[in-house]
């Protein structure tokens, strides 16, 4: 039940509603956005990051919960698994049974190759389902990948990989033509055309969108043409370790069966990782948007192989988490409620932002607004802001909220809540990680035949990400990896299979003096409050 406080705030909300709605915030300067980003963007939290003393990016920061993981021990002991027994012997093995991983298994598929998916949990458990708002692609005629390429450098701080964005950019396009083609049920008007709506830091309508279930409209057409192809899929089965080859190559991944903890060995020409992005290791206390199974993983088993990583210091903070009720803290709402027309509104009613500046900035904006202007609105759970859902009705008209909007109405009307009648309090979640491992623009990582699409890939959108760039991402680097895995599987003959990577980590941890009592990679989160 609301407090008085949050009552009476949500009065004044309701009390200046018709003004604000009709009230044109203005954008920030670039001046304002970097200083409000280095003094409330959790990026900026300097003790809230460790230097790697080992590995590949030895010197550099990361979050401490992902030092403490890249850092820790191995799950198995290498003198103990035996190699000469391979369980599964494919051409592309792709760990990780999302977006990105279905994506890759059904090019690999196309282009003849035996693939294989693992997936610690089952296919389509996984961030690609948990997507909402949509999916960017310039194909509307007053737009080009070209526009769509300079609003996501912008966005991104100017420090995407040049090369992996021009991918991005120029092949989401036919992105959606291929999910089109595949099923995916987008939102489109009577004459057929797509329709599309802004998202922060768009300077054209492309958001591409199936309601506001995008991600689970594309997770069950790509997880349902993965079955339908009968590409093997072996559910509740991790990869805890990256197998080389005796002359350095990929060549599989040693496997865990969660439920019955045995241990199995996969052999593959290549390998695809697919293993998406690491909310549920909440970075700095913050609470999550993110499927159960986002841990990080195939940064720890990349890292641990050699595998370079690029901007792992930089997470992406969703501005808008469900900040109340309690049993849904941290859920997304989606952006497109404000690209839909709804305002962040303070404590005294009053919009304090433009509604669709880019994430990092509007994130920063809502901790300013709730931090040293103590204009936030306590929570049982800590404090928040208004998100003024019923605007969007009064900009778009009676039954917009449920026809464009229905799993936000869905998730707050469990806890009688009416968005279409009141506003909803949020605050930043964690929602995504802009780093990753590095590639180069065939999908490859520094180590050859290993190969990465999805979240686990750092440097796409640099160092901030907008909306929809993200499910675009899977599906163009999915594809891509899926390919260029085939095509070298082809080509590669694989050596003897080693372990020796994890024993030379152990010792060059034992060198540098790290201790540590954990073992990585996590796999799952540990909720459980006496352990
Ligand atoms: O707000 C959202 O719907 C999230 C989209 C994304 O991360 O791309």
């Amino acid at each position: 039940m609301y407090t008085k406080e949050m009552l009476e705030s949500m009065k004044k909300v309701e009390a200046n509603r018709e003004a604000n709605a009709v009230l044109e915030p203005r954008r920030m300067t670039a001046e304002e956005k970097d200083t409000l980003l280095k003094t409330y963007h959790p990026d900026y939290r300097q003790e809230e990051f460790d230097v790697l003393a080992i590995g590949p990016n030895k010197g550099e920061k990361v979050p401490k919960e992902l030092a403490a993981l890249l850092q820790a021990n191995s799950r198995i002991q290498p003198d103990q698994i035996d190699l000469s027994h391979v369980d599964y012997d494919v051409d592309v093995l792709i760990i990780g049974g999302g977006g990105a991983g279905a994506s890759a298994a059904i090019e690999a598929d196309n282009a003849g190759a035996k693939a294989m998916i693992v997936t610690k949990l089952r296919i389509g458990d996984a961030n690609t389902m948990m997507a909402e708002g949509g999916i960017q692609a310039a194909d509307k005629p007053n737009d080009s990948p070209a526009v769509h390429y300079l609003d996501a450098f912008g966005g991104g701080h100017f420090a995407a990989k040049p090369e992996l964005l021009y991918k991005l950019v120029t092949e989401a396009p036919e992105a959606i033509q291929w999910l089109n083609d595949l099923g995916v049920e987008f939102d489109k008007a009577p004459d057929g055309t797509m329709i599309t709506t802004h998202g922060g830091g768009t300077s054209r309508k492309r958001m591409h969108a199936a309601k506001d279930y995008s991600g689970a409209e594309i997770m069950r057409t790509l997880r349902d043409e993965v079955l339908n192809r009968e590409i093997p899929v072996v559910d509740f089965t991790a990869a805890i370790e990256l197998i080389l080859d005796e002359n350095g190559k990929a060549a599989g991944a040693v496997l865990l069966n969660m439920e019955t903890q045995e241990i199995l060995i996969a052999r593959a020409k290549t390998v695809v990782i697919a293993t998406g992005g690491a909310g549920r290791l909440h970075y700095q206390g913050f609470p999550t948007s993110n499927h159960y199974g986002a841990t990080a993983d195939g940064l720890v088993l990349a890292y641990r192989a050699g595998a370079k990583l690029l901007y792992p210091d930089t997470l992406q903070y969703h501005p808008t988490g469900a900040a109340y009720p309690e049993q849904i803290f941290g859920a997304l709402v989606t952006e497109k409620v404000r690209s839909l027309g709804a305002k962040l509104i303070n404590v005294d009613g009053e919009v304090f932002m433009h509604p669709l500046e880019t994430r990092d900035v509007s994130a920063a904006s809502i901790i300013r607004e709730c931090s040293d202007r103590g204009k936030g609105v306590a929570t049982p759970e800590g404090t928040g802001v208004w998100l003024d859902t019923p605007m969007i009705e009064l900009k778009g008209g009676e039954g917009t909220i449920e026809k464009r909007i229905p799993a936000m109405m869905r998730m707050f009307a469990k806890y009688d809540i009416d968005i279409r009648k009141e506003p909803i309090l949020v605050y930043p979640t964690l929602h995504y990680q802009n780093g990753g491992i590095d590639i180069s623009s065939n999908g490859q990582s520094s180590i050859e035949n290993l190969f990465v699409a999805g979240e686990a890939v750092g440097g796409i959108h640099g160092r901030n990400r907008l909306m929809g760039n993200s499910l675009l991402d899977i599906i163009v680097f999915g594809r891509n990896a899926g390919r260029n895995a085939s095509a070298k599987a082809k080509e590669t003959t694989v050596g003897a299979l080693t372990l020796a990577h994890v024993d030379a980590y152990a010792k060059e941890m034992k060198e540098a003096g790290i201790t540590s009592d954990m073992v990585s990679p996590k796999l799952l989160p540990d909720y459980r409050r006496n352990k």
